[in-house]
């Protein structure tokens, strides 16, 4: 079966085409620049850039997997959750193809997609993350710039939510401490590149949550001893309860190399240690699930797959992510894969017109 799916739940816009679970093509069109200009994405600008890249996307996937559009079985598009505008983008133009085509319609929800990542496979039919099935129950773990949640899947399309974040998610705190340190958007690639050179002991931040018995993460208390720390460092920190009214900005200019390499590797093993503990603590409890598959951006870390190589040698159990930094950080491909269950499971849009975006989807 052959899928051409499209995400336009953030700044990129993505195309990609699969036949069962090879992915043929995947396009981007990264607005990146524009967003780094402002620290954050800009949800006009968003809207108006996909819908100027979504026609050459879908041409540029059409080409690259040498098929055309009425060779398509279906169309899947990511209708949640995400940016409003920007998802309206793609959930418009994937209708438009539906019905223009007449082709089924799936609507996609993006976590799943990050998700069902793990199961999308090369154009040789390899996967790409070296599982070649889901074998249940599991762990799915999703850590992006909008979530930290920790998923029980019994089977396809049944999750029991079992741990979530209080506060920030783990990608929103390696963004908010890169614009801290003067990085720009998004900054958890810079942050790592950054960690490598740095001391990860130098200052003791803290690990929120993590001797409490309840799957909840919390991030931004993190956040906030680093921008303290930043503080101290040069000098303008006055430990008088109330008055401190810190606003989150780039206050990076006042320190040296050493500092900032030392302050992004001792946040990131935070960061990470935080993110570990609650997994250490699920294995515990649900000794009957052998398998965890991660995906989101935050996955891209490699300090990250390190630490959990550690964790599965302990645990005896296989841990599962996309292996390409593409494939980690948000894409098509993902949601053509997903798409593939979800015909699969039947779960195909009746009402072509009445699809709507829904920015706050959850699983
Ligand atoms: O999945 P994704 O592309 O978009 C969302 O669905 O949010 O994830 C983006 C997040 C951003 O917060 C970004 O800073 C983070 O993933 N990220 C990383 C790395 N690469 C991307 N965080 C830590 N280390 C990385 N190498
Ligand atoms: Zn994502």
């Amino acid at each position: 079966m052959k899928i051409l799916a499209i995400d336009t739940s953030c700044d990129d816009t993505s195309v990609a085409i699969s036949e069962d679970l090879r992915i043929l093509a995947n396009v981007f069109w990264s607005k990146i620049k524009t967003h780094e200009k402002w620290g954050g994405v800009v949800p006009n600008e968003a809207k108006r850039q996909h819908e100027e890249f979504l026609d050459p996307a879908i041409e540029e996937s059409l080409n690259q997997s040498a098929l055309k559009l009425e060779e398509i079985d279906a169309i899947a598009v990511t209708y949640g959750p995400g940016l409003a505008v920007a998802l309206e983008a793609g959930v418009k133009k994937a209708k438009e193809l539906a019905s223009n085509y007449k082709k089924p319609l799936i609507p996609v929800n993006h976590m799943i997609g990050h998700i069902y990542s793990n199961l999308s496979r090369d154009i040789n039919n390899n996967s790409l993350s070296g599982l070649t099935e889901f074998k249940f129950p599991l762990f799915a773990l999703t850590i992006s710039g909008g979530h930290t949640d920790l998923y029980l899947m019994k089977n396809h399309f049944e999750f029991e939510h079992l741990a979530y974040t209080l506060d920030d998610a783990i990608g929103e705190s390696f963004d908010k401490v890169g614009r801290l340190l003067g990085l720009g958007f998004p900054a958890g690639a810079k942050i790592e590149l950054l960690a490598q050179a740095g001391d990860p002991n130098r200052y003791a931040f803290p690990r929120p949550m993590s001797n409490s018995q309840e799957f909840r993460w919390s991030y931004s208390g993190l956040k906030t001893a680093v921008l303290y720390e930043v503080k101290k460092i040069q000098g303008e920190y006055h430990s008088k309860p109330g008055k401190n009214v810190y606003k989150l900005e780039d206050e990076s200019s006042k320190l040296t190399e050493k500092e900032t390499v030392d302050l992004a590797a001792s946040f990131q093993q935070a960061a990470i240690e935080t993110l570990l503990n609650k997994i250490e603590m699920a294995y515990k409890k649900y000794s009957d699930v052998k398998t965890i598959v991660i995906g989101g951006g935050v996955i891209a870390n490699t300090t990250l797959r390190d630490q959990l190589k550690n964790l599965s040698d302990n645990y005896g159990v296989e841990i599962y992510y996309p292996k390409p930094m593409w494939l980690c950080t948000d894409n098509a491909a993902m949601i053509a894969t997903a798409a593939h269950f979800y015909f699969d499971y039947g779960l195909v849009e009746k009402n072509i017109d009445s699809l709507q975006r829904v920015p706050g989807l959850s699983i």
